[in-house]
């Protein structure tokens, strides 16, 4: 469901004169309810597969996702407090969660989902300090730090390298 998450007309980008992109709040409050129905997703996703992920091998797991659907609360809380900071009124809509009998799967999901968060926060703080919203880029720098332990934790329960999302996002 990553890929479905593509930019759509109202958060296109403009160019100002020295070259970087900036945003206009209106656009900034849009991608923030986009992190926000992310966040739901996450803990949604979160507290069901903590619960149903079965068997020894995955005892670990299991209990590393339960507090994981913790902090996406804290994160969702201080997401929406950015949207009213902003004057915007924060979404009640999650991103659709993907449900499967597999473990494995499970965890993917969660992995991709993660990558894409990672990949979003990373652009939302570059957004943010070029509208001068320093204090809210810190806030999602503190977030991207849990989501980076997220996104390895999952990763080292699939055995998997932590990918690289460093590369920007493509824009359509
Ligand atoms: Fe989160
Ligand atoms: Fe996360």
């Amino acid at each position: 469901m990553a890929s479905t998450q593509t930019a759509t007309p109202t958060t296109r980008t403009r160019t100002s004169g020295d070259g970087a992109a900036t945003l206009t709040r209106e656009q900034l409050i849009t991608l923030l309810n986009e992190d926000l129905a992310r966040e739901y997703q996450a803990i949604i996703g979160y507290v069901v597969y903590s619960q149903v992920l079965k068997g020894a091998a995955f005892m670990n797991i299991a209990a590393e996702l339960e507090k994981h659907a913790g902090e996406e609360l804290q994160h969702a809380l201080i997401i929406s407090k950015q949207i009213d900071y902003l004057g915007g009124m924060p979404t009640t809509t999650a991103n659709p969660v993907k449900t499967s009998e597999r473990a494995e799967d499970m965890l993917r999901f969660d992995l991709d989902n993660e990558n894409e968060t990672i990949r979003n926060y990373r652009e939302r703080v570059r957004q943010c300090e070029a509208l001068g919203e320093y204090a809210m880029a810190e806030h999602i720098r503190d977030i991207l730090v849990t989501e980076q332990d997220h996104q390895i934790s999952l990763a080292t329960a699939l055995g998997k390298e932590v990918p690289d999302v460093t590369a920007p996002r493509e824009r359509a």
